[in-house]
C-alpha cells in the first residue's frame, strides 16, 4: 500500500517554481535574467502596512479570530467593493482566506463532483488545472487565440459549455499573458452565460490593480448584477500591495460556500 494517495497522482511538479529557480541559476552565474515566473512585484511592501502590522502585533492582536476574518475586516472589504468595483456586498458575503489560492482551492473542493467540467480559458495561471483536478473536477482548457488578444471570445464560450460545466474561470488581467477584459467583453461573455444557468463564475481579480496606461479595470458582477448569485469574485492583497509573503485574502459571493472559511481564520 503506497503513503501517497491517488489523489496526488492527479498533480504535477509546480512549472512556476521551476521557471523560478532557472532563473535564480541563470543569475547566479552572471546572466541578466528579468523573471517572469512567481506573479511578484517587484516594490517592497508599503510602509504605512508594515507599520499598521507591527502595531497591531504590540496590541495583542495574535490570536484565533472568527474563521470568516473578523466583522472589521470583512466590513472593510465590503467598503472596498463598493468604491473601486460599485458592487454591494455585505460583510455576510464575505469570506477572508490565507491567500486567494486557498480560497480558489476551497472553493473547488467544496462544489466540485467527479465529472464536474470546469472552464479554463488558456493561457492560464498554471494552478488552476491542478487544483480542479485534486477536487475530482475535469478541467476544460479551450485555447483562446493570438488574434483576440488570448482572450476567450463568446463563441468559445458557447462552444465549450456542456451540461456538466460548473465554473468558468475568468482571470482578468491574466496570469501569464497580462491581457485584460473590457467591459464590453465581460457584457458578451455574461450574455452567454444568461442562456447556462449551471454554469458559476469564479472571477480571479487578483491582478485587479496591475493596469497600464488608461485601461479601466472591469469585473463581471459590476457589469452583469443579475449574475451576481453565481459569481465568486476572488481578490487579495499580494499582488496589488507586493504581499506575497503574507497570508490573508478575500472572496465576495452569494454562494452557499461555507467552506471557503480558512480554519486559520
Ligand atoms: C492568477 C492568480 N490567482 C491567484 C494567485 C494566488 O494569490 P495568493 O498570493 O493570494 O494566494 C496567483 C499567484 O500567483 C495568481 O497568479
Amino acid at each position: 500500500m503506497s503513503l501517497i494517495s491517488r489523489r496526488m497522482a492527479h498533480i504535477k511538479p509546480s512549472p512556476t517554481l521551476a521557471v523560478t529557480a532557472r532563473a535564480t541559476e541563470l543569475k547566479s552565474l552572471g546572466h541578466d535574467v528579468i523573471d517572469f515566473g512567481a506573479g511578484e512585484p517587484d516594490f517592497d511592501t508599503p510602509q504605512f502596512i508594515k507599520d499598521a502590522a507591527i502595531r497591531a502585533l504590540e496590541q495583542g492582536k495574535t490570536k484565533y479570530t472568527a474563521v470568516g476574518g473578523t466583522l472589521s475586516l470583512r466590513k472593510a472589504i465590503a467598503q472596498k467593493f463598493k468604491r473601486e468595483n460599485g458592487i454591494d456586498y455585505t460583510p455576510e458575503q464575505i469570506v477572508v482566506g490565507v491567500g486567494a489560492k486557498q480560497v480558489i482551492f476551497n472553493a473547488f473542493l467544496a462544489s466540485l463532483d467527479p465529472g464536474d467540467e470546469v472552464i479554463i480559458p488558456a493561457p492560464y495561471w498554471v494552478s488552476y488545472p491542478d487544483m480542479v483536478a485534486l477536487a475530482e473536477g475535469v478541467p476544460v482548457i479551450v485555447k483562446c487565440a493570438l488574434n483576440n488578444h488570448l482572450k476567450l471570445t463568446p463563441e468559445e464560450l458557447e462552444k465549450a459549455i456542456t451540461p456538466q460545466t460548473k465554473w468558468l474561470i475568468l482571470n482578468s488581467p491574466s496570469n501569464p499573458t497580462g491581457m485584460a477584459y473590457s467591459r464590453k467583453e465581460l457584457e458578451d461573455l455574461a450574455a452567454v452565460l444568461r442562456r447556462h444557468p449551471q454554469v458559476h463564475v469564479l472571477s480571479d481579480d487578483i491582478y485587479e490593480h496591475l493596469v497600464y496606461d488608461d485601461f479601466q479595470f472591469t469585473t463581471l458582477v459590476q457589469v452583469a448584477p443579475d449574475l451576481k448569485e453565481r459569481v465568486l469574485t476572488v481578490n487579495g492583497v499580494s499582488k496589488s500591495y507586493s504581499m506575497t509573503g503574507w497570508r490573508i485574502h478575500s472572496s465576495g459571493s452569494l454562494l452557499p460556500l461555507s467552506v471557503l472559511r480558512s480554519p486559520y481564520g
